[in-house]
């Protein structure tokens, strides 16, 4: 169900190992373990008083601008912005014409406090009823302090619509998340699905939330042009009783709105959207999933909902990996495969993106579906109905890279790398999409893992 377009290049003489045997279905599948390893700067954040971080001019001035999808199919957006002096307008002056303000939506504003640490006033505003394939310019600010951006809503939800993904997960704020979205912004991605693990303030001494402001300054110059997709990831949940903060994820689900409405979910980390040809699914790694829950309940009617022949994509994004041959955070997505791996087959999902493991890797179409605790069936298996498991948790935190994977590289395994960087997924039509891992080799992207998908579906 995929074939190698790419292969890999010049790497072959890096390979440590390659593992060739001719599954069930009768055909040879290789997996490759990359000795190739960048990391050109320290896993150390850019220092606040970087230019990257600066405060925009003015008093009182819209920062940390953001925008996210608004509703299931792509035909609005919530505008987020952060003032600091005082809440300031609420009000998003946007047009499809430069300059010429003639519509108004209003945000809501809400604060916080963590500890020690002041939220500035955060803005949320749904602007809806977009004609799709647009262009639209928006102003936020009063007086002589406006900022003006703009963004371009998706085309109409069609089998036929092709659409560019980037993919990046566990960004952080180093010179690596720097190269990572630098390399995004270059590589003509026209939204984000982001797998979760945005700032790592909580690296800090009581989670300093200046940490969480100066990351919203430094994805800016992105997510302010065009939506991110968000996911919440284990460094969000900010669990810490011991400060007197016991509310997981405070400050992530206060400065990141999602439309989770739009698709009857009560979770703000559970939800789905529809944009261009997919149907995208955001679960969360870190909320309670078994059988009889909210979001288990939620989940299993939105894959009801999903109408492939409007949306042949089914792509879900969550948090951590199901599938995962490094060392690092090994089968910790086991409970979550358990529970929805049988899903996803039965559903034909065709991609699961995650994150935590800061290295990247993807697998063949197999499942586990089978395991039994009581007959001892326990091996993934090729499986053409199986999803594409991809782990691209290596946009360049501070916590370095997770350069450790398990010696034996299991069958299930196609290609795995420690290295940073980020994926792109290009939707050409109902039928075919090219995805590519992209390395962030001495500052420059380079194409590594290149993959034409096959429709599920069609
Ligand atoms: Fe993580």
């Amino acid at each position: 169900m995929l074939k190698l377009t790419n292969g890999h290049g010049s790497m072959f003489p890096l390979l440590l190992s390659c593992l060739c045997f001719l599954n069930s279905f009768g055909f040879v599948v290789c997996g490759f373990t990359s000795s190739f390893i960048r990391t050109q700067w320290p896993a150390k954040d850019i220092p606040l008083d970087n230019e990257v971080f600066a405060v925009p001019k003015g008093y009182n001035a819209p920062q940390q601008v953001h925008i996210t999808q608004g509703d299931y199919d792509g035909k609005a957006v919530i505008i987020s912005w952060i003032t600091f002096e005082e809440p300031g307008s609420n009000k998003v002056l946007y047009s499809s014409v430069e300059h010429q303000y003639g519509h108004t939506a209003e945000a809501k504003v809400l604060n916080y406090t963590y500890f020690n640490y002041k939220s500035g006033y955060i803005h949320h505003c749904l602007v809806d009823g977009l004609e799709y394939n647009a262009k639209y310019y928006y102003k936020i600010g009063l007086g002589d302090i406006t900022r003006e951006f703009w963004f371009q809503t998706p085309p109409k939800v069609d089998p036929d619509s092709s659409y560019k993904f980037g993919i990046i997960g566990d960004l952080g704020q180093t010179f690596n998340s720097l190269s990572t979205l630098d390399h995004h912004m270059k590589s003509g991605g026209q939204a984000v699905l982001y797998v979760g693990d945005l700032s790592y303030a909580d690296r800090y001494q009581n989670n300093d939330g200046t940490r969480w402001d100066s990351w919203g300054r430094f994805v800016e110059r992105s997510v302010a042009f065009q939506a991110w997709i968000w996911s919440a990831g284990n460094h969000e949940i900010e669990y810490r009783p011991d400060l007197g903060e016991p509310t997981p994820f405070k400050a992530y689900l206060h400065r990141y709105a999602t439309p989770y409405m739009a698709s009857k979910s009560s979770s703000p980390m559970w939800y789905a959207i529809r944009r261009a040809s997919a149907h995208i699914i955001v679960l969360s790694s870190y909320s309670p999933f078994v059988k009889y829950t909210p979001q288990w309940l939620w989940l299993r009617s939105e894959l009801k909902r999903v109408d492939r022949e409007e949306t042949p994509w089914l792509i879900v994004i969550m948090h951590s990996p199901m599938y995962n041959s490094n060392e690092a955070h090994y089968m910790e997505g086991e409970s979550m495969r358990a529970v929805f791996e049988k899903w996803f087959v039965r559903h034909r999902v065709d991609l699961v993106f995650a994150g935590h493991v800061h290295a990247y890797e993807r697998s063949y179409r197999i499942s586990n579906v089978n395991y039994n605790v009581t007959n001892g069936d326990r091996f993934p298996v090729p499986d053409k109905s199986a999803p594409v498991y991809i782990t691209v948790g290596d946009g360049g935190n501070q916590e370095g890279l997770a350069g450790r994977f398990l010696s034996t590289q299991p069958e299930y395994s196609a290609f795995r790398e420690a290295s940073y960087g980020h994926s792109t997924l290009e939707l050409k039509n109902r039928t075919h999409a090219f995805y590519q891992w992209n390395r962030n080799d001495d500052g420059v992207l380079v194409p590594t893992d290149s993959v034409v998908f096959l429709n599920q579906y069609w």
